[in-house]
């Protein structure tokens, strides 16, 4: 399988930003234990984050037709982007939406997703394992879908 991964906003500053929120993991140490569990569930993983909502949109519309699916964190503009749901499903790839932090336990902004429902689920409030578990649940879906 080939799997898109993308960060959002304020995503690559992970390790730096609020610990006590998101912990102390950085993005690349999350991305080198993706890359590991890639390689048990046979998915082939490529990394992409921005901070800017258009280049998350055509990164994502670049994805039709080359990748299988798509692992998101869609950071806060999970609570605010119609235009980043849109993408998502313009390109009708299966994609998994993860979050550090237990958004529903938070500040009630972050309480809604745009995205979510047009996702296959989202797991959301277990720090990188997150990320770890919607990877297996992406994969298992695809496999499971084919044939
Ligand atoms: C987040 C939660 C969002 O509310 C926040 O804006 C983020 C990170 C998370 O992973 O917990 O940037 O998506």
């Amino acid at each position: 399988l080939s799997i898109l991964v993308v960060n959002g906003p304020n995503l690559n500053m992970l390790g730096i930003r609020e610990p006590g929120v998101y912990g102390v993991a950085t993005l690349a140490e999350i991305q080198m234990r993706l890359t590991e569990l890639g390689k048990q569930v046979d998915a082939e993983l490529h990394f992409f984050q921005s901070n800017h909502e258009g280049a998350l949109l055509d990164e994502i519309h670049a994805a039709y037709g080359k990748h299988d699916g798509i692992l998101i964190n869609p950071g806060a503009l999970t609570h605010t982007s119609y235009a980043l749901r849109d993408g998502l499903a313009a390109v009708g790839l299966p994609f998994v939406e993860v979050h550090l932090s237990n958004i529903h336990k938070r500040e009630a902004f972050r309480h809604v997703s745009v995205t979510a429902a047009v996702a296959l689920g989202q797991i959301s409030g277990f720090g990188p394992l997150s990320y770890e578990l919607g990877l297996q649940a992406l994969c298992r879906h695809i496999q499971d879908n084919r044939s």
